[in-house]
């Protein structure tokens, strides 16, 4: 089968077009021709991982050595990016129950990748699930990740209906989500992103959106109960003047010094700070299809490329001005 492959990091130069022997289903495996995949944060930091310091890495040093431990010190261990999937069930193993050949699925790979290419194998029991029927593969392509972790972000602050939320990094592929569900949970949404993905942000629903680049929202007059910081670029102790009284500020992406500040905060004052690891689950992804058709979530795609541009997709993903999902498309021969 065609897979796209990196055996050293660098820029997308890396990225190529190979044959690679098609993965066989294990007994409680289903083997998935994949139609699209997807080009997010987590492939552009893998394909690169030994130039990002553990000062540009946004997790404490102890994840950068566990990440670098698990992508590859010199060369990558993950050889086949991608960590979205949408397809169809090519073959089953003996023992599978959950999925028959034909269904149309989508489903997420996590750290462990393996998307781009035509086929992938997934246990039964792992994040796959069928794709919602009002999606277009492309479209169920581009939903996992963000609302996965967003999803599961955003069960640590139990947002209550007519609660106010700003999403620090609205337009990428977790805030986008955040957006979605903060709505379906009945809060007011603004978000943050630069110039390019305002109106992204604004189409997926958000009240109000805020131009990082020319406005600081913690010198505005609005006040949140929850700030949903993506990237962890805002800082605690700046925003504390816009966080209402038990309002919290909920960190994504965290160092050591906001799992500090979260330790304090637990115990001292009304606001508090909250770090968390998003867990995910193969149920929450049969929630996700329940919200998607029930129009809750969905997805706006910016670029579709076809697998064998992949560099090209991955040049135009780390120019940071998507606005919205990039794609990689897989055609099977006939
Ligand atoms: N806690 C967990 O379990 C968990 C799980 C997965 C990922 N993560 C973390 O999530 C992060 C990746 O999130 P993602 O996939 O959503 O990234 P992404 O798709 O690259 O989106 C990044 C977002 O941040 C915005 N942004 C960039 N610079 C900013 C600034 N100075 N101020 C405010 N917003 C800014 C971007 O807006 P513009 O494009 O408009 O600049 C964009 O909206 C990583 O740091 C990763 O470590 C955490």
């Amino acid at each position: 089968m065609k897979a796209v492959v990196v055996t050293q990091y660098g820029s997308p130069d890396v990225l190529q077009v190979r044959d690679v022997p098609k993965p066989a289903p294990k007994d409680n495996e289903v083997q998935i021709k994949i139609h699209a995949t997807s080009v997010g944060y987590g492939d552009i930091i893998c394909r690169n991982f030994s130039h990002i310091s553990p000062r540009e890495f946004n997790m404490p040093f102890l994840f950068w050595i566990m990440a670098r431990l698990a992508f590859g010190f010199r060369t990558p261990k993950k050889q086949i990016l991608g960590a979205e999937f949408a397809g169809e069930v090519e073959s089953i193993g003996k023992v599978v129950t959950r999925f028959k050949i034909g269904d149309p699925v989508f489903g997420f790979r996590g750290a462990g990748f393996g998307a781009n290419a035509e086929y992938l194998c997934m246990p039964e029991d792992g994040l796959v699930a069928l794709k919602p029927a009002n999606m277009t593969y492309e479209a169920a392509a581009t939903v996992p990740y963000g609302a996965l972790t967003a999803l599961n972000l955003l069960r640590k602050v139990n947002i209550q209906p007519g609660q106010t939320v700003l999403i620090n990094g609205a337009s990428g592929g977790i805030g986008s989500a955040a957006v979605q569900l903060v709505k379906h949970f009945g809060a007011q949404v603004t978000g943050v992103c630069s110039t390019p993905g305002m109106a992204y942000v604004k189409a997926l629903g958000a009240d109000k959106v805020i131009d990082y680049t020319h406005e600081d929202f913690t010198k505005q007059a609005d006040t949140y109960d929850l700030i949903f910081d993506i990237l962890g670029k805002g800082s605690f102790a700046q925003a504390k003047r816009v966080l209402k009284s038990n309002g919290r500020y909920l960190f994504a992406s965290f160092k050591m010094k906001q799992l500090f500040q979260m330790l304090w905060t637990s115990r001292i004052g009304s606001k508090r700070v909250i770090c968390a690891l998003s867990m995910e689950k193969p149920e929450d992804l049969i929630l996700i299809k329940g919200l998607v058709e029930a129009g809750k979530i969905t997805a706006i795609i910016d670029r579709c490329y076809p697998l064998e541009q992949t560099a090209e997709a991955h040049r135009y993903v780390e120019k940071g001005r998507k606005t919205g999902s990039v794609v990689i498309t897989i055609a099977h021969p006939l």
